[in-house]
């Protein structure tokens, strides 16, 4: 008995010595002038509680968990190497007949799969305001997923693109926290409905690539952001995620106030795990680990792909619980052997891992892994790895919809669009953009991979946000196409060198019509193209695009201008000049690209599209506008970790351009129709404080309330709910019940921390902050003569006091409307959407006072006003 008490006792001491290897200095101090900047410790790591809908597979999975032994338990937390079949793989549970876990990239397809689908980029899926399309899009990507034996999908992304010219920032839903949370929460609703486990990344701020970080890459620079832009901007769309049970979050490469953030314990521990009440698991970016203990202690749950750091030491160890390159593998065996991980700790992550695994429903006949990340060969060393299954199904559809219901109309003069070919004799197409990629549309000509160049049309970005096309349809061919499907005899003429401004003269001079393909490109860090380290070295055209446009414009009366851009261009150059007729921004639409922009186009296209997108960020007259700025250069002496402080608060993007009254050439929600939009008619309910919200008389035109998030659930028709108003489900007093503590909590033992002892907060933090609190309702009219949908944009002006911008998005609703058509429309609120975070209490809090409701066609172009006492 002695003996064992001792044991206990000193592991005790082991465990707490540990702890406070965390609490001080890990792993490095603030640099001088820096030193507000750092993270509080978060000890000890919560464990999965089993809240609300989680509680019968927590409960599976920790008697599952009891069965395992340690090497068992390492197995299942920690990677087993890069040349697996997927890009991340979890070790096996051969008793179990357990395969263990794929994880794949990416947010727009099966990364390195054959036979499966390109899909548009979640910046354009944003761009369609179409909450159903975005949905649709997470459903038909995690089919393919699944088809391909995918458990662990890696996506969505959702930082925010607080810099324009960040490399990754197309991979996200665009600059504002609200519909980057919508967008992200239906996502992952729709990939988890058929079984496949979502990763929300890249948590968090995780904003630039330069000095991105990584295990192979130092200086890592430190995102330094205070508590209330921490919950009102970045952490925002995480929380919609975790709210609708997304399965799994991956940490980011950088530090957080100097801590990296796969061992930041106040992130993972504090807000993740205790204030957003997180029971998925915790997975790192890849290689993003750079130590062991402290991301245990942290909260991490899973290692990936578990070898210390790219080119560091074996790459390639096939038996996790016996790999020694490994942060964890065998180290993690020692950490709890010598008691600086409690035994609890690895429990947990496994219990997370397997609550997810069963929630999924991947337990019941889950197909198996059938393509190699490695090949798109059948065998590989003898080995059968690519069963070449095809997961495309009709998707190509929903790709061709969404390209063109993504595509942002700019500029539109003199009737310049819809083109009709009946009206067309002669159409010039220039610019490399509009032609198809000379080394192939997966490949690069100096041999660069993951789309690490800018060659022929621009339909992704580059990086492990890619994924392979099976096709790509250049713009050229499918006008042409188009064209002469309806007039053989049009004369469809493509100039696609950029330079080559002899041979375009005579046919700009003599179209009626001018199609100039323009873009720019960005990625990921890992990747130079051009000099361009992953984030753009400026936010102008790639290819001579303003001297192209100059050149056709010059001399074509009709300019119409297509742009694939990854984000915000400046176009000042070019936008007023009178030949340059239209404008369309259309970024990056996956394979279907010269399909999606002819429907556009043209008015005559089988699936002609009434251009209905709008921005998902600000499009600037100059760079130097913007709140924020990519940091290229280190800006601490000595080497030291850069410092990326996040000066600008919540104001980003248009936040800032209304706070400092700066006129943007594009706002924020702007795009263009084919037809007009007429709004009427506001009417704000439940805008008076609980009781008296509720107790007003409802109308005839009843406004809605659901308990939704605040977009209109349905596009082609406004937002229905049966779900009466309930009185004692408003809660007013929105009181956060996990609020992270910032000091270590006294740990008297080294047992696990029992479930009741940590204060987990409900799923996606306080459940009232859910609940629904009113409705905006209007009548929007399309008062022009063709059919179209508008996006109607609901903004909030929070009373002066609480220092928030002049406007902050709260809701939107897109609307079909044939020609003179007019419907209502309601744009459910809820508590969170009327709330602000209160650094001193930690929680969330309704705001008093009157908050001012603006109704539009864009952040700028309001139409309708009122007013809400609260
Ligand atoms: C980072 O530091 C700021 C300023 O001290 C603080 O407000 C914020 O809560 C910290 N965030 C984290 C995650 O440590
Ligand atoms: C761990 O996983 C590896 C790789 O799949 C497998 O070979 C090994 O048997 C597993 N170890 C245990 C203890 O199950
Ligand atoms: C315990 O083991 C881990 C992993 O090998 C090691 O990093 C750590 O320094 C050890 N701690 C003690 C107190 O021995
Ligand atoms: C902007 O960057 C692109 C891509 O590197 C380059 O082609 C272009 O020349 C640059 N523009 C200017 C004005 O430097
Ligand atoms: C517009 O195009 C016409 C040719 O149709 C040309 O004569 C004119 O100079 C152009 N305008 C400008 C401002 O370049
Ligand atoms: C109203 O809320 C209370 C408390 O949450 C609940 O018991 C009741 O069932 C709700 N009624 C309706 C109609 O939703």
């Amino acid at each position: 008995m002695v003996p064992q008490l001792l044991k206990h006792v000193l592991l005790a001491l082991a465990v707490s010595r540990a702890y406070a290897d965390l609490t001080t200095g890990v792993p490095d101090s603030a640099p001088a002038g820096y030193e507000e900047w750092t993270s509080p410790i978060v000890v000890p790591a919560p464990d999965v509680k089993g809240s609300a809908d989680w509680a019968p597979f927590v409960a599976r999975a920790r008697k599952f968990t009891a069965q395992l032994t340690i090497e068992e338990k390492v197995n299942v937390t920690t990677g087993v190497d890069v040349n697996g079949r997927c890009v991340g793989n979890t070790g096996t549970l051969p008793r179990f007949k357990w395969a263990g876990l794929c994880l794949e990239d990416s947010p727009l397809g099966v990364r390195f799969a054959d036979f499966a689908s390109a899909f548009p980029a979640s910046i354009n899926a944003a761009a369609t305001w179409d909450v159903d399309l975005i949905k649709a899009r997470g459903v038909a990507m995690a089919q393919e997923h699944r088809g391909k034996g995918v458990n662990v999908a890696l996506g969505p992304m959702t930082n925010l693109g607080r810099q324009a010219a960040a490399g990754r920032q197309w991979e996200g839903f665009g600059s504002d926290p609200f519909l980057a949370g919508v967008a992200t929460a239906v996502t992952i609703e729709g990939m988890q409905s058929v079984g496949v486990i979502a990763t929300v990344k890249h948590f968090i701020a995780n904003e630039q690539e330069h000095f991105r970080g990584g295990s192979e890459s130092f200086p890592i620079a430190s995102s330094n952001l205070d508590d209330k832009t921490m919950h009102e901007v970045y952490l925002w769309p995480f929380a919609e995620a975790v709210k609708v049970g997304v399965g799994s979050v991956m940490c980011s490469y950088n530090l957080v106030n100097q801590t990296q953030a796969c061992q930041n314990s106040k992130l993972i521990n504090g807000i993740l795990k205790e204030e957003l009440g997180f029971q998925g698991f915790i997975m790192s970016d890849w290689a993003a680990m750079i130590n062991g203990v402290q991301p245990a202690l942290a909260g991490l749950d899973m290692n990936m792909p578990g070898f210390v750091g790219y080119g560091i030491g074996d790459q390639n160890q096939p038996d996790p619980s016996k790999a020694t390159n490994s942060w964890w593998g065998v180290e993690l065996i020692n950490m709890i052997r010598n008691g600086s991980v409690p035994e609890s700790r690895i429990d947990d992550m496994v219990t997370r891992i397997f609550a997810t695994w069963y929630k999924l429903g991947q337990d019941r006949g889950y197909p198996e892994v059938s393509f190699s990340q490695l090949t798109q060969d059948t065998y590989l060393n003898g080995e059968l790895v690519n069963k070449h299954i095809n997961v495309q199904a009709d998707h190509y559809k929903l790709i061709r919809q969404i390209g063109a219901a993504s595509t942002v109309l700019l500029k539109n003069t003199k009737n310049a669009l819809p083109l009709s070919v009946r009206k067309l004799k002669r159409v010039g197409i220039f610019g490399s953009d509009a032609a198809p990629h000379p080394a192939g549309p997966n490949a690069c000509s100096d041999g660069q991979n993951d789309k690490g160049c800018n060659e022929g049309t621009l339909a992704m970005g580059w990086g492990s946000g890619t994924a392979n096309f099976p096709y790509l349809v250049d713009p050229f061919a499918a006008i042409s196409a188009h064209i002469r499907s309806i007039n053989p005899t049009v004369v469809v003429e493509g100039v696609l060198s950029d330079y080559a401004y002899n041979a375009m003269a005579p046919v700009a001079r003599n179209s009626d019509a001018c199609l100039v393909f323009v873009n720019a490109d960005s990625g990921e860090g890992y990747i130079n193209v051009g000099g361009n380290q992953g984030d753009r070295n400026n936010i102008t055209l790639w290819h001579g695009g303003e001297a192209l446009i100059a050149n056709v414009a010059g001399q074509c009366a009709n300019t119409i201008v297509v742009q694939h851009a990854v984000g915000a261009v400046t176009v000042e150059d070019w936008i007023d000049h009178p030949n340059v007729t239209a404008v369309l921004q259309a970024g990056l639409p996956g394979q279907e690209s010269g399909n999606a922009i002819v429907d556009v186009l043209f008015s005559d296209s089988p699936q002609a599209t009434n251009p209905s997108a709008k921005l998902v960020y600000t499009i600037a007259k100059k760079r130097e506008d913007y709140a924020a700025e990519v940091l290229y250069t280190n800006n601490v002496p000595n080497n030291g970790n850069p410092q990326l402080t996040y000066d600008e608060g919540v104001n980003i993007d248009y936040r800032w351009f209304d706070v400092k009254g700066i006129k943007p050439r594009f706002e924020f929600g702007f795009g263009l129709s084919y037809t007009t939009f007429g709004y009427s008619g506001l009417r704000v309910s439940g805008h008076k404080r609980r009781a008296e919200a509720v107790s007003r008389p409802s109308s005839s035109s009843a406004p809605v309330i659901s308990s939704k998030p605040s977009a209109s659930p349905v596009s082609s028709a406004p937002a229905v709910s049966s779900r009466p108003a309930n009185a004692s489900s408003i809660a007013v007093s929105v009181s956060a019940s996990a609020s992270a503590s910032s000091s270590v909590r006294p740990s008297s033992t080294a047992s696990a921390p029992s479930a009741g002892s940590s204060p987990v907060g409900d799923i996606g933090g306080p459940a009232a902050l859910y609940a629904p609190f009113g409705s905006v309702s209007f009548t929007l009219k399309n008062t022009g003569r063709v059919a179209g949908a508008e996006v109607a944009q609901l903004y909030l002006t929070f009373p002066a006091a609480y220092n928030e911008p002049p406007r902050l998005l709260r809701g939107f609703s897109r609307v079909f409307l044939g020609a003179g058509q007019s419907k209502g429309v309601s744009i459910p609120l809820r508590v969170k959407d009327l709330s602000v975070w209160d650094v001193v209490a930690q929680k969330w809090v309704l705001v008093k006072g009157e908050v001012g409701v603006a109704v539009g066609a864009s952040s700028r172009d309001i139409r309708l006003t009122g007013k809400m006492q609260l």
